[in-house]
């Protein structure tokens, strides 16, 4: 080798680099290889990727690169849900002016998670973009992704006031949050709905300053109300989203909208919860990077803006914006949508059964301190209070155990009570209901279900007070084929379909031709009573042994709601083998999962859950 190469090549070693080594990112080229204090580093982009980031950066006295990261992407590539969520903290602080840097990006960092709790109050603002530069159809996707995070946020039962804001080169104000119908869920998607592309047909420039100043303008407003305390006012959270695709041309600054803003609702170092600010892209959007990234001060490790492919990503990031550590009230049905969360944030209402022999169950939390579960779990009654009771929390990775104070196993069940009808098990009235001895510390792994006719699930279904049983009944169980779920041994979330009406006669008739369960069965309905929902064909998941009990729950208004529980079936995908390994149906076998309807079981429960749940009218 050359020697004089080689020197070369040691030269970035001497001096001892002040600042580390900034890194050249895919498809970029850097020129500049000493990291000394005032050396600079330059970036370019290979072929026809466009820069964002920084092509100029110097090495700073305090020992952090100027500038933010130069990184090389396709004109028109996305985002991808799961990389902007963790970086969506910082996402707005680039608007944020600061005589120290440094500080301002370790310390004080503005766009954080939205708190989702029940104290206090929670103004969303969302401002949409409708200049020129976005075009009609991704208006659109942006009223879609709006109605969808209103749908998401009103979901939690918070009290929550929507301000709407369009604008292009003015902002029109479409809702306001001193409006009591910002408030009211269907009110807000009305007006989402009904707003107009053309409202900016004759300014159509894009003024994010003005935008983000009529915000700070309704802010003050709501603030001088004559019954407006000032600790009222400390108590309001604001979260700003910003839709758009970035490109102000006309206005100056948003920074000075956005320090006002931070001045009217005092934000300090205590106070940084209380405000959130957010810039999203989203759909076919034709994103000036570069003009973007110009819009205000880069910073080591930020980003400035995200644009996502559609409203499914967006839901997704979302999801990942929302905080609800501090929901800890027994709230129902609520389980984190992410496709990213684990197993037990999705369903944190599911529980495992550790009895001391082979046989297991899975259960339900139906409150903070009582499981719903199926009677046969119990059949080979050893005691109860051997039991463990596994409930998901954030602090261990397998659970904590409860023991379990009583067990209402109902007198009903009988599994031989038909033998000699010539029907080996009868799973009729297969319900159960554990009082765990402690109650469940509420968190993100742990949260009930709703229970169908109670005033829970009415409030979680946003139906008026005074709904019946039958009309929950009509909203939950409305098609003669109804998607629903299981939790697998593994804590996957599986699909069936539930059937209703003369689907669930044609989907339960195949359990008289399974001569190997029932040889001598003349009439289906002596083994499958209207007390059973029926699943398992072509298509469905097929629950195995051990997820009996488990919750059968179906999705509506973003909340879970359990109709059934995993009772028995005809054929078992896990066979005698462990967890985890689903076989396919063998040739000739006709799969049938069968689950207790909980709506044919109110009175037992009514009974029992009396003084636990409140209940509606039948
Ligand atoms: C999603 O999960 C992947 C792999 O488990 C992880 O690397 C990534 O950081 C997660 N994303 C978010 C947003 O949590
Ligand atoms: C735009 O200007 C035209 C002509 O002045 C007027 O008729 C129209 O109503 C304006 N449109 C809007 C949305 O203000
Ligand atoms: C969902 O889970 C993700 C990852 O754990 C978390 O960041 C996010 O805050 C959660 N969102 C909700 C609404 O629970
Ligand atoms: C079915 O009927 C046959 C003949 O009547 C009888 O021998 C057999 O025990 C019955 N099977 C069951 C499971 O009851
Ligand atoms: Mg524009």
């Amino acid at each position: 080798m050359d020697p004089l190469v080689a020197v070369l090549c040691l030269l970035p070693l001497y001096p001892a680099s002040h600042c580390p080594n900034p890194g050249i990112s895919v498809g970029a080229v850097r020129t500049g290889s000493r990291f000394g204090l005032g050396d600079k580093v330059k970036y370019r982009c290979s072929s026809n990727l466009v820069l964002t980031g920084s092509a100029e950066r110097e090495c700073q006295d305090d020992g952090v690169w100027s500038g933010t990261e130069a990184i090389c992407r396709q004109p028109y590539s996305y985002d991808f849900p799961e990389d902007v969520a963790p970086a969506l903290g910082t996402s707005f602080s680039h608007l944020l002016a600061t005589t120290n840097p440094i500080q301002q990006q370790k310390k004080e960092n503005l766009g954080r998670k939205i708190q989702i709790q029940r104290s206090g109050h929670l103004n969303l603002y969302l401002l949409l973009d409708a200049s020129q530069s976005v075009s009609k159809d991704d208006f659109e996707i942006f009223k879609d992704s709006a109605s969808r995070m209103v749908d998401r946020i009103f979901s939690f039962e918070i009290k929550v006031s929507v301000a709407i804001i369009t604008f292009a080169s003015k902002p029109k104000i479409i809702m306001s949050v001193l409006e009591d119908r910002s408030r009211d869920v269907t009110e807000v998607e009305n007006s989402l709905r009904n707003i107009n592309y053309k409202d900016h047909e004759n300014g159509t420039g894009t003024n994010i300053y003005e935008a983000l100043h009529s915000v700070y303008i309704m802010m003050n407003n709501q603030m001088n109300r004559p019954h407006m305390t000032p600790e009222a006012w400390q108590e309001i959270r604001h979260a700003i989203i910003l839709l758009t695709d970035g490109k102000s041309n006309m206005g100056g600054s948003p920074k000075v909208a956005v320090d006002n803003i931070k001045e009217v609702l005092n934000i300090n170092q205590k106070r940084k919860d209380y405000l959130d600010i957010y810039a999203i892209g989203v759909g076919s959007l034709d994103v000036d990077w570069k003009e973007l990234n110009n819009l205000g001060s880069k910073k080591d490790g930020e980003r400035h803006a995200f644009i996502l492919k559609d409203v499914q990503a967006l839901s997704q990031v979302f999801e990942h914006m929302l905080d609800v550590s501090q929901l800890t009230d027994p709230i129902c049905g609520v389980g984190n949508m992410s496709a990213n969360a684990s197993a037990q944030e999705r369903t944190p209402w599911h529980v495992t059964f550790k009895p001391r022999s082979q046989e297991t169950c899975r259960g339900a939390l139906i409150s903070d301190q009582w499981v719903l579960t199926a009677a046969h779990c119990f059949r080979n009654a050893e005691d109860s209070s051997l039991w463990r009771v596994s409930v998901g929390d954030p602090n261990f990775q397998g659970g904590k155990e409860f023991q379990i104070e009583k067990a209402v196993i109902s007198s009903e069940f009988n599994v031989f009570s038909k033998k000699n009808q010539g029907i080996p098990e009868f799973y009729g009235n297969d319900i159960a209901l554990l009082k765990l001895t402690q109650k469940v510390k509420m968190s993100t792994h742990a949260r009930p279900i709703c229970l169908p006719c109670t005033v829970g699930a009415n409030l979680a279904l946003r139906r008026l007070p005074g709904s019946t049983c039958r009309d929950h009944e009509m909203e939950l169980l409305n098609q003669v084929s109804i998607p629903a779920h299981f939790v697998a041994l593994n804590g996957d979330k599986l699909n069936i379909n539930l059937k209703t009406g003369s689907e669930w006669t044609n989907c339960v008739k195949v359990v008289s031709e399974d001569k190997t369960m029932f040889p001598n069965l003349t009439d289906v309905r002596e083994v499958v009573t209207d007390q059973f929902l029926c699943s398992g064909t072509r298509g469905d998941d097929n629950p195995c042994k051990g997820e009996s009990g488990g919750a059968v729950f179906l999705e509506r208004r973003l909340r879970c709601f359990q109709v059934g529980l995993v009772s028995w079936g005809l054929y078992n995908p896990c066979g005698s083998s462990s967890k985890n390994s689903r076989k396919p149906v063998p040739r000739g076998k006709v799969p049938r999962d069968f689950h207790i309807n909980l709506f044919r079981l109110q009175p037992w429960l009514r009974q029992h859950l009396e003084g636990i749940l409140n209940f509606v009218p039948l």
